[in-house]
């Protein structure tokens, strides 16, 4: 193959590459589908330059093949290629070299310069801390004193403070479609903030590889009408004085298996605490007080198990609590000794752990209501 059908070939590839890839219509994580303001600083950002140097890489493609097909300079008579044209010339390496580079490129440092200054914006108010963890997320309400995991619910149309760090190594916090990329360091608390300008679920995703499951280290944030954000905090805090909700309506008939702490009456109850899922877990008003992995005192309120890797059914749960090291391999919960059948009480216990009680935006149901 010659040097030219190569180059051809290698064009055609690349167009259909850009074709087959670059057009699907699914807006999961996608930074092109900005849902807020400091979003929409980065695809505004992105489409400038996409256009801007899309249409500078056709002008140099142009040229290149201008150079490959033109007809060879004539040769004059003493041998020596015609010289003064235009193209070959020092005033063309002048201005494709250092000239217009300068124009394009100086007023869009300059933009994307301003487009980063307009993302630190730090708003007071709402603020939610989270803390990224091998492999899943701690998220605080602090003024409220709520605590839960792998799940934001936030506000429509209002700024969130965001209070960023990490429990191991370095983690990355990032909403696609709401804001920008922002490190989470041990030991150091970055500040961010974002905004949801309409209802719905938004995907976010570990950005910084943290690690085996550092692709299964997802979560969601729920957008939800500033009424419904309300109902949801006065249901859901503060963490130790919640409404137990059907839990009270179980403990009732019980008698006899509460030993030492009252709280153990639910036999789904009983094999947590008996297979030691407290030392991790903690739940609130009972005795689990673990903090190495999720808060679960509304485990059933969450859309989503495992830092979104599954949804959060029954039968998932199952699975989840049954052989967790298949789902997400050296993850640190470990499988239980527990038999099926107290595997299933435990899943009927923790999914009778509710808080508040949330419409889903974005028209997705409630997986388990
Ligand atoms: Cu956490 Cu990657």
């Amino acid at each position: 193959m010659s040097v030219l059908n190569c180059i051809k070939t290698v064009m055609v590839a690349c167009l259909a590459i850009g074709v087959v890839t670059g057009c699907r219509g699914d807006r999961v994580q996608s930074t092109l589908h900005a849902a807020g303001p400091p979003a929409r600083a980065v695809a505004d950002l992105w489409w400038v330059m996409f256009a801007v140097l899309g249409i500078y890489t056709l002008a140099v493609f142009a040229i290149t093949g201008y150079g490959i097909w033109r007809k060879p300079p004539a040769a004059t008579d003493d041998q020596t290629p015609e010289k003064n044209e235009f193209f070959g010339s020092t005033k063309l390496i002048l201005l494709g070299g250092i000239i217009l580079p300068t124009l394009i490129l100086v007023p869009l440092l300059i933009y994307s310069s301003a487009a980063t200054a307009s993302m630190r914006y730090r708003p007071s108010g709402l603020t939610i801390r989270v803390i990224g963890h091998r492999w899943w997320w701690e998220v605080q309400y602090p003024d409220h004193h709520i605590e839960t995991a792998n799940q934001l619910v936030v506000p429509v149309g209002q700024p969130v403070r965001l209070e960023l760090a990490a429990g191991d190594v370095i983690h990355s916090f990032w909403v696609p479609q709401l804001h920008g990329k922002t490190d989470m360091l041990p030991g150091k608390v970055t500040v961010t903030w974002l905004l949801a300008e309409r209802p719905g679920i938004y995907r976010g995703q570990c950005a910084e590889y943290c690690g085996l499951q550092h692709a299964l280290m997802a979560f969601e944030v729920l957008a939800v009408p500033p009424a419904e954000f309300v109902q949801w905090l006065n249901h859901a805090g503060p963490t130790g004085q919640r409404p137990t909700g059907q839990r009270q309506a179980v403990q009732q008939p019980a008698g006899e298996g509460a030993l030492e702490t009252n709280a153990v009456q639910h036999p789904g109850e009983a094999a947590f605490f008996r297979h030691g899922c407290a030392a991790c877990h903690a739940i609130a008003g009972t005795a689990a007080l673990g903090r190495m992995g999720p808060d679960l005192s509304d485990l059933a309120d969450r859309r989503m198990l495992a830092a979104a890797t599954l949804l959060n059914t029954r039968e998932d749960l199952f699975r989840w609590l049954k052989d967790p090291q298949s789902i997400k391999p050296g993850v640190k919960m470990p499988a239980t000794l527990a038999s099926d059948e107290e595997l299933w009480d435990m899943v009927d216990y923790l999914m009778e752990l509710k808080s508040g009680k949330l419409t889903l935006p974005g028209g997705t149901s409630d997986p388990n209501s």
